[in-house]
């Protein structure tokens, strides 16, 4: 049984990252509209990704005993001047995301909840590779400066990403 502080904090979270979830999916639509299928399809892995990271924290606060509650989203932003912006956008939301993954264990620490800290360690780690693949991207896409046939490159690359499910012990 985890504290309600806890499972409030959890089920904020679990929105956050159905928040997520929506953010990149609308990059998706922005990716397909503008014709690059292949950040589109890195955008749709990071979208089940995203769900993903939600069920496995759902899971994880109806096991630990806790209520969880789906909460309300604002709509996320639809249009971006360029692949840099929105990979920067991306990169800045996962450090957002790292942060809170923190503040999350800074409270199952301060709650004694040995449980909540196994759990979270599992984002913790998570958020490492999130932020260094939007980052990698980033650094590629200034690489070429806009190089047409650059990022025609760039986007046959990500279009080789595919999602793998959060495997269960
Ligand atoms: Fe669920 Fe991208 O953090």
């Amino acid at each position: 049984m985890i504290s309600q502080n806890l499972v409030d904090a959890f089920n904020d979270q679990i929105a956050f990252e159905i928040h997520s979830a929506l953010i990149y999916k609308a990059m998706q639509a922005y990716f397909e509209a503008e014709d690059f299928p292949g950040m589109a399809n890195w955008m749709n892995v990071q979208f089940q990704e995203e769900m993903s990271h939600a069920e496995k924290l759902f899971n994880f606060v109806c096991e630990a005993g806790g209520r969880a509650k789906m909460l309300a989203m604002e709509e996320p932003r639809n249009q971006y001047s360029s692949p840099l912006e929105a990979f920067e956008t991306a990169l800045a939301h996962e450090q957002i995301v790292t942060a809170r993954i923190s503040n999350l264990m800074e409270l199952a620490q301060a709650e004694k909840s040995h449980a909540a800290q196994i759990e979270l360690q599992w984002f913790i780690t998570e958020q490492v590779e999130e932020e260094a693949s939007a980052g990698l991207i980033i650094k590629k896409l200034k690489m070429i400066e806009g190089d047409g046939r650059g990022l025609l490159l760039i986007d046959q690359e990500l279009g080789q990403r595919v999602f793998t499910p959060i495997a269960t012990a």
